[in-house]
């Protein structure tokens, strides 16, 4: 696959504006999206993962969702950032911004107004899988900030973190995950994930990390099942993705949303319950699904954290935690860490 480089069609494009694509269709490829389905949908307990919600449908889902009164995560890690994004700032002294999972990078600008306040804000690099997504906020964002280069890379974060540009050695770098993604990997995927982000950190580089922590589980799975109905949608919204990309005849009134939480892993999980017994055909596969009646089909995992699993997740991954922001109700955190 070729990089696509932005080229002048009508206007050229503003200087310091770069995109870099490295999937081809469907989220994270459509042969990725096919090798996913075609292992999920075989095993004995089914499962997708999550990267195939956000098209750009799923992707209006989210913003919804994040609008929603039962979920708080959104509105607190915004909060959090207001009030500490100059000291974030201050402590790293930082001059890129890196940032995972950008999707339209709401909060973000806190952080780069922060930067820009300070004076050291020179790139912004969004990496994300949605296409329309990283276009969309490259083009606003070298419109918003004077001379701020914005370099964004259209990849998987499963496969494409090499593509990260190398930084500048005199400048220092925050590579951001925010939202509560890392969440959504397994334990172990996590620490290894982790662990190829402290590979793109040199010393005096940082990562910062958004976890949204153990509470209450009504409080947790309320997040979950909003009363309007929009998680559910989101959650069905992957079946239409693999009815469009891969020819599949999903009957989406067929199944339903599902979501608890598991207190013993603490971690939220997103189900997709069969309300009958059916058979799916995947054309582009040559695959027949069946599912029993009531059957359940893994379609994310949410895992919420407290100082100690953030803790030796870190030092799993060869990092230390500096510094952990919080809200008054301890609700979600916005954590620094960097290598010892
Ligand atoms: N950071 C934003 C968005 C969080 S939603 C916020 O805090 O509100 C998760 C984002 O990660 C979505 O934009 C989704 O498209 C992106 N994403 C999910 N899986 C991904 C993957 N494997 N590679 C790259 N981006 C991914
Ligand atoms: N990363 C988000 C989270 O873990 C994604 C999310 C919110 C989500 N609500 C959802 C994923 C519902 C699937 C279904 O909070």
């Amino acid at each position: 696959m070729e990089p696509i480089f932005e080229t002048a069609t009508v206007a050229p494009p503003p200087s310091g504006l770069r995109i870099e694509s490295f999937v081809d269709g469907g989220a994270g490829g459509e042969r990725a999206l096919a090798d996913d389905v075609l292992d999920g949908l075989t095993r004995p307990f089914k499962e997708l993962p999550p990267k195939h919600f956000y098209d750009a449908h799923g992707a209006q889902l989210f913003d919804r969702i994040c609008d929603l009164p039962e979920y708080y995560p959104t509105r607190t890690e915004r909060a959090i950032l207001t009030a500490n994004a100059d000291a974030i700032v201050e402590a790293t002294g930082a001059t890129e911004l890196v940032e995972l999972g950008s999707g339209t990078a709401a909060k973000t600008r806190l952080l780069l107004d922060a930067m820009r306040r300070a004076g050291t804000l020179v790139r912004y690099v969004p990496f994300d899988v949605t296409e329309s997504m990283v276009r969309d906020v490259a083009r606003a964002l070298v419109d918003e900030y004077d001379g701020l280069d914005v370099h964004g890379i259209v990849g998987d974060f499963d496969r494409h973190l090499h593509r990260v540009p190398d930084p500048n050695p005199e400048g220092s770098r925050i590579v951001a995950f925010l939202g509560g993604t890392i969440g959504n990997f397994t334990p172990g995927s996590r620490r290894r994930f982790l662990r190829r982000i402290a590979a793109m950190l040199a010393p005096g580089d940082h990562l910062l990390l958004g976890t949204d922590l153990v509470k209450d589980p009504a409080v947790i799975e309320a997040a979950y099942n909003d009363s309007a109905g929009i998680t559910a949608a989101f959650n069905l919204n992957v079946l239409r993705v693999l009815n469009r990309e891969l020819d599949a005849n999903f009957d989406l009134d067929q199944f339903s949303h599902v979501a608890f939480f598991d207190r013993e892993h603490e971690w939220i999980e997103m189900r997709l319950r069969s309300v009958c017994h059916q058979s799916v055909r995947i054309e582009r596969l040559g695959l027949d699904v069946e599912f029993a009646a009531r059957e359940e089909l893994r379609t994310e995992i949410s895992a919420k954290f407290t100082r100690d699993r953030l803790t030796a997740d870190l030092a799993a991954a060869g990092l230390q935690l500096a510094e952990m922001y919080t809200d008054p109700q301890d609700l979600f955190a916005v954590s620094l860490a960097r290598k010892p």
